[in-house]
């Protein structure tokens, strides 16, 4: 085949794998990983083909109408630093959508969130893989107004880019895998619609699945592990720890980090990445768990709790729905305890702990020494920074209405103007009662202080997470294109619903 057949019949998707409900039963079960996006490669350049269409998949069992990139997760593209790359996007599906690579340090014009792909049209992204940006990425849709939808229905795939640095030995020597973290609520094999408990609260659902799979095995061939771990959620946060080990960050959303920092839990907000090292150091079983964690929502017991099967769900939010609406009217939700409240009333609490995967080690195990260095990471001057700019994020819950500095998102309207090649600091105050992951497009940053406590490492992130009343502090360095780009928060219901305004950067 010649590369114009092969992007043609990928675009049908014919060649290039198969989504995770064909899958070849393999005569040893393993991990499942996303199928590797087919890419033709040639003199620096990459050509490829992503496609979004509606799919009909079997999770956990059941089928399930979602709307996918071909399989959920969506085909792994992986690059290296400075290679052009020609990624064609059709869209097969009856909507609008469009690609945004999310976390890409990629020309705004390119990866424009504001560009849309009518169904049957396609786009080209042509874009430079940055130099030093090996890390973990992935790409979703980005339609205002029908983010959440989009993404709940399995539109995203990982973007992994590869650098020198994935040689050093202690990594190299590792087994990779990549986890999609994901979850999901179903009524029959539909998505139910969203209520407006959901734009409220972002959705959740008690169905949690890795690669797409319900609390898979991962059955450890080596002793070191190196884990890529994307929160695809809507919603959900996962406080994520493993038994009888720690994990060794060594990559926050924008690659590497100076030198591997040991944590005995990890906490990833929606659209956040990170990788760590998993040093196996004793034989047998090992859950990696999600730990309760309190965000601040307001739920259904059977939305964050599970004490109803994830058929009842739809139902369960929708009545719920209602009351928590009614009682909002009337008073709002102060003195909302989570004691004595039943059924499908609206509480306030934390997750469950849940099993997401379950770590078989070797034998006798017998883990690679850390590595001692990673990558430099850029020390920024804050002090020198050109502006200093504050950005409250506000709600008004009764509406489900988001804002940033009292501003829902209007894409015809610029928030903020900044001078390319300056850096900037930025206050970010969440004045509400809820955590909001913040994202920002095109331009990297790091985080200074949160708390006013000085950040414990250095790192480059593209979407923080701020607890409620919480003030995170970043530097965010302008540089390489100008344009108008994005910033948001990643819990896609608040960005559909308006927490999102217009950066835009001129010389
Ligand atoms: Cu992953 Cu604008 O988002
Ligand atoms: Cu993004
Ligand atoms: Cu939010």
């Amino acid at each position: 085949m010649n590369r114009r057949e092969l992007l043609k019949y990928g675009a049908l998707g014919l060649v290039g794998g198969y989504g995770l409900s064909r899958l070849p039963a393999l005569a040893q079960p393993s991990f499942p990983q996303p199928r590797a996006l087919e890419v033709l490669r040639a003199d620096g350049v990459v050509e490829a083909q992503i496609t979004a269409r509606q799919s009909n998949l079997t999770l956990s069992g059941r089928p399930a109408r979602l709307m996918t990139y071909g399989g959920f997760p969506g085909p792994t593209l992986r690059l290296r630093e400075g290679e052009t790359v020609r990624l064609n996007f059709t869209n097969n599906l009856p909507e609008a959508t469009n690609l945004h690579l999310h976390g890409l340090h990629v020309p705004a014009s390119v990866d424009d969130p504001l560009a849309l792909v009518q169904p049957g049209e396609s786009r080209l992204y042509e874009f430079t893989v940055p130099r030093g940006s090996a890390g973990t990425y992935w790409y979703h849709p980005h339609v205002h107004g029908r983010v959440a939808p989009q993404l709940y229905a399995g539109l995203a795939g990982l973007l992994v880019v590869e650098g020198p640095l994935d040689a050093l030995p202690e990594l190299k020597g590792a087994e990779e895998h990549v986890l999609v973290l994901k979850d999901w609520a179903f009524s029959g094999d539909r998505i139910p619609a969203w209520t407006p408990m959901d734009w409220m609260n972002g959705r959740e659902g008690n169905l949690l699945t890795v690669n797409a799979a319900v609390r898979p095995t991962l059955r450890a061939q080596k002793a070191t592990l190196r884990l890529r771990l994307l929160n695809a959620s809507n919603a959900r946060y996962y406080r994520l720890a493993l038994e009888n080990h720690p994990l060794y960050l060594i990559a926050t959303d924008g690659g590497l980090l100076e030198k591997p920092v040991e944590l005995s839990e990890l906490l990833l907000a929606p659209g956040e990445r990170a990788e760590v090292l998993v040093r196996l150091s004793r034989p047998g079983n090992h859950r990696l768990q999600a730990l309760p964690y309190d965000r601040g929502a307001m739920m259904t017991h059977g939305g964050t709790n599970g004490m109803m099967g994830d058929q009842g769900m739809g139902q369960g939010m929708g009545q719920g729905m209602g009351q928590g609406m009614g009682m909002m009217d009337h008073g709002g939700m102060g003195g909302m305890g989570d004691t004595g409240m039943m059924g499908p009333m609206p509480v306030m609490g934390p997750t469950r702990l849940e099993t997401l995967l379950t770590v078989v080690a070797p034998a006798s195990p017998k883990p690679l020494p850390l590595p001692a260095s990673l990558a430099p990471v850029e020390r920024l001057e804050p002090a020198r920074a050109a502006a200093t700019r504050r950005l409250v994020l506000g709600e008004r819950m009764a509406q489900a209405e988001f804002f940033i500095n009292d501003r829902m998102f209007d894409p015809g309207r610029v928030d903020i103007r900044a001078k390319l090649g300056t850096l900037e600091v930025w206050e970010l105050v969440n004045k509400t009662d809820m955590d909001h992951p913040f994202h920002l497009h095109t331009y990297p940053f790091q985080v200074l202080s949160r708390g006013g406590k000085p950040a414990p490492y250095r790192a480059w992130k593209d979407t923080v997470n701020l607890r409620k009343d919480e003030t995170v502090r970043i530097a965010v360095p302008l540089r390489d294109f100008g344009g108008v780009t994005v910033y948001h928060c990643h819990l896609v219901e608040h960005e559909d619903r308006g927490m999102m305004g217009v950066l835009e950067v001129r010389p």
